[in-house]
């Protein structure tokens, strides 16, 4: 079995190739091999391309009301009583896929809306099920819900596909490294789950088109989210609903840039080389996508959000010059993005800082300068001036400490609890997310900047889309099984 099956559809996936045997057979069309025993992540083939995003990509909400839309998709997901909201123990029945520390914050939020529980866990390694048995049966307690059943656990490389054909789950947290979600997120779809799928969506071109087309097949029928949460964080929601408004006029250019401390996991030393790669998968290019993919994306995802569309072409550098002790991710990147009309982003970012971190886009328009940072402020000077009030939010405890949980103090205090809020809530009242095109297209405009980098030159998003650049981690999962 491959570490990514194939997708179901009559995408350009069966078109290129990549069918359900080992990947190696597949990298041949796909990846430079000569690069570093092929976990470099070499410039893709041209493939014959069509340019998928043309069409809105502005967040969808399905509009058929949930019984009648159920009925029609065939599927019972949630318990008639829920939705009439008289049920005092009917709750969103949510199964958590890749049981580490972000899907574990994710379901814990979504328990914590009060309309939902965690009813079954899925993941490749036992001791990370049974860390996450432990956290969530004892929250189960406290909310006064039975604990995760034994007969809901499961582990290995096919737990992915068990616990979407589960017929307690009514929704699935995707949380696994990011090579996997287009796979696990079709999968879940298939079997008619609402699903929260962590970003980025993918970590290729290849990838990319997969979640569109899988949103397509979600449309009106499930609720998908994508774990873009900062766009629910109300200082970022109201300062660019007033950048839209027009508070700072004719909109120039942006500087947005991501700084951050090298992300510390434990080194796995007993570990196969293949296990050490996917339980530290964060600093391996081809299960995370890079940092400018897995975790620069949120500016790229805000940026994309200001400018309502995505950047057209991006010169970029960077490279790998400080922490160099484990993976080949690379430790920086600088990017320029060409937006439409003419809008220059300049994106920076680093993953090693010691003693101080910052998050923020600051837009420079012809009536003020806006400014964006995960902490504070968010504000914006000049014609329309206007500052978030932080009220009695905190700041971060620990000066220069960088929460890898996506948990923050200050401006995100609540971007979490929103994001988790609204999907329980548009999965009971039938009034559907679709945000798969939207997140596949802010991970391909991070990827339009990594293959920028990578290759030296500019790169359009045109070229981008042709290139429908695939990548292959090489990795059997069965072997660790
Ligand atoms: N939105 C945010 O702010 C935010 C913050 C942190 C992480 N994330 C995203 O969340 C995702 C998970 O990140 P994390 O920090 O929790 O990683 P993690 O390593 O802590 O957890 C991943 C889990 O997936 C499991 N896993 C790996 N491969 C699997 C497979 N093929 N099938 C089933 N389980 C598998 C691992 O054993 C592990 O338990 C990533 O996409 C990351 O980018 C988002």
């Amino acid at each position: 079995m491959s570490g990514r099956p194939s997708g179901t559809s009559k995408s350009s996936l069966v078109e290129h190739g990549r069918g359900a045997t080992c990947l190696q057979e597949t990298c041949r069309d796909t990846i430079e091999q000569s690069k570093s025993c092929g976990q470099y992540p070499g410039p893709a083939v041209q493939q014959k391309g069509e340019n998928i995003m043309t069409e809105h990509l502005n967040q969808k909400i399905g509009r058929r009301r949930f019984i009648g839309t159920a009925a029609t998709a065939g599927l019972m997901i949630i318990k008639p009583e829920l939705v009439r909201g008289t049920s005092a123990n009917s709750a969103v029945r949510v199964g958590l896929l890749g049981c580490g520390g972000r899907g574990t914050t994710d379901a814990t939020d979504l328990v914590n809306t009060g309309s939902a529980r965690v009813v079954a866990l899925a993941d490749l390694f036992d001791d990370q099920l049974q860390a996450s048995k432990k956290h969530f049966d004892e929250l189960g307690q406290s909310k006064g819900h039975p604990g995760v059943d034994a007969s809901q656990m499961f582990k290995g490389p096919k737990a992915y596909q068990q616990i979407a054909a589960s017929k307690e789950v009514d929704a699935i947290v995707v949380a696994t490294p990011p090579y996997f979600h287009p796979s696990h997120l079709e999968a879940a779809v298939a079997a008619g789950k609402h699903v929260y799928c962590e970003k980025p969506v993918a970590v290729d071109v290849h990838g990319a088109k997969q979640v569109i087309e899988t949103g397509k097949k979600a449309e009106g029928k499930i609720s998908l989210d994508v774990g873009f949460q900062i766009r629910n964080a109300p200082p970022f929601v109201e300062l660019t609903q007033r950048i839209h408004g027009g508070a700072l006029g004719k909109i120039a250019c942006c500087q947005a840039y991501y700084y951050t401390s090298a992300i510390d996991r434990p080194a796995w030393l007993d570990a196969s080389p293949v296990e050490r790669r996917i339980r530290n998968w964060v600093y391996d290019r081809v299960l995370s996508g890079d940092i400018l993919v897995e975790q620069n994306i949120h500016v790229v995802d805000v940026c994309n959000w200001v400018l309502q569309g995505h950047p057209l072409k991006a010169t970029a550098t960077g490279g790998r010059k400080v922490r160099i002790d484990s993976g080949d991710c690379w430790d920086h990147f600088e990017v320029l993005f060409t937006y439409p009309d003419d809008v220059h982003v300049s994106l920076n970012s680093t993953q090693f800082d010691k003693g101080w971190w910052d998050v923020c886009e600051r837009f420079f328009g012809s009536k003020g300068v806006s400014e964006a940072h995960y902490d504070r402020p968010v504000r914006i000077t000049g014609d329309d001036p206007w500052e978030w009030d932080a009220g009695g939010g905190q700041t971060q405890e620990k000066p220069g400490q960088f929460s890898t949980t996506g948990v923050f103090k200050g401006a995100l205090d609540q971007a979490d609890p929103e994001k988790k809020k609204a999907f329980a809530e548009s999965i009971l009242s039938g009034k559907f997310h679709n945000q798969a095109a939207l997140g596949a297209e802010s991970a391909l405009s991070a990827m339009m900047g990594r293959r920028a980098a990578y290759t030296e030159r500019e790169v359009t998003w045109e070229e981008l889309l042709r290139s429908d650049e695939a990548w292959d981690a090489r990795i059997d999962l069965d072997k660790l099984a």
